[in-house]
């Protein structure tokens, strides 16, 4: 995971509309998706792919990750989806999102399609990564095998609107309590899971979206919900959510500068007294601190702290 690349905001980009496509470059975000997916029109589907593929043989999306959101196994679409953006684009691609997966055989179908398309175009075998959205039910249930399923696969997403609607929740505010649910976060469980599947598997895990783009501030304590826990990032849908993102899931400073004293406290204990616990101020500090320290050190480091 150490090697991945930073997602701590994830643009969402209806891949049908050009506006919102050029208007995306211009955005700080870590990532990135073209959605083909559930932002598009049926009737749109077809027209969207040569729009995705000229968004990114036009290049202009600095060092943000790139991906196109494709549709699910299930339908019609997802098999020329997936063939017309890595034909047309695939050099300029670095994951591409599945969606509603609800089992490992669909990761493995996109992988082996991806590998077949690569060695047919003279692209790097394996380079494309894949991301599989977990939002519902069986998906869930899966998601241990799902997080095992390939090499390419880089994150876990958790898909919040169609996790509701699979559930048969009685909410129609994405991301947030559903109403009459007082004892507790109800999506407790559901976000736990899908991180220690992730971390089991060396993978990100991200944050769906929140569908009030203008209340910030609930952006803010959703988005912190998650980060607290451990997430690496969120989908944003709009440019109000990208800052809150960023801050969010990068470490504050001082956190930051507190974890990268702990690792050379830490390390001269080790290294130079050889000693496996050492005391830094009041605080003890044995291997276990060095790894949590690690872990808010990396996320700021990839934060450019
Ligand atoms: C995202 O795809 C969601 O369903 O929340
Ligand atoms: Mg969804």
């Amino acid at each position: 995971m150490g090697g991945l690349r930073s997602r701590r905001s994830v643009l969402a980009v209806p891949g049908s509309n050009p506006r919102f496509v050029e208007k995306a470059r211009g955005l700080d975000v870590d990532a990135f998706f073209l959605d083909l997916e559930d932002a598009v029109a049926p009737s749109e589907k077809e027209a969207a792919r040569a729009t995705v593929v000229a968004a990114l043989n036009d290049g202009g999306w600095g060092d943000k990750v790139r991906t196109v959101r494709v549709n699910d196994v299930t339908t019609a679409w997802a098999y020329r989806d997936v063939i017309a953006v890595v034909e047309g684009a695939g050099a300029e691609l670095d994951a591409l999102v599945l969606p509603k997966v609800t089992s490992a055989r669909d990761v493995q179908w996109l992988d082996t399609l991806l590998t077949q398309i690569e060695r047919a175009v003279g692209l790097p075998v394996g380079r494309i990564g894949i991301e599989a959205q977990i939002e519902d039910a069986k998906g869930l249930v899966a998601v241990d095998s799902i997080a095992a399923a390939s090499p390419r696969l880089e994150t876990l997403v958790y898909g919040p609107a169609d996790f509701m609607a699979s559930l048969n929740m009685k909410s129609l505010v994405v991301g947030e309590q559903p109403p009459g649910y007082d004892t507790g976060d109800a999506y407790h469980h559901v976000l736990m899971r899908i991180l220690t599947a992730a971390r089991a598997h060396d993978l990100q895990a991200i944050d769906g979206p929140y569908l009030q783009i203008r209340d910030v501030d609930a952006f803010r304590r959703a988005a912190g919900r998650t980060a607290a826990l451990g997430y690496d990032g969120k989908w944003v849908l709009h440019p109000l959510q990208v800052e809150a993102a960023n801050e969010v899931f990068a470490p504050s400073q001082e956190d930051y500068d507190h974890a990268e004293l702990i690792l050379d406290a830490y390390a001269h204990a080790t290294e130079v007294d050889r000693r496996g616990a050492v005391m830094l101020g009041e605080e003890m500090l044995d291997e276990a601190s060095r790894k949590m320290a690690l872990v808010i050190a990396g996320k700021g480091r990839a934060a450019g702290l």
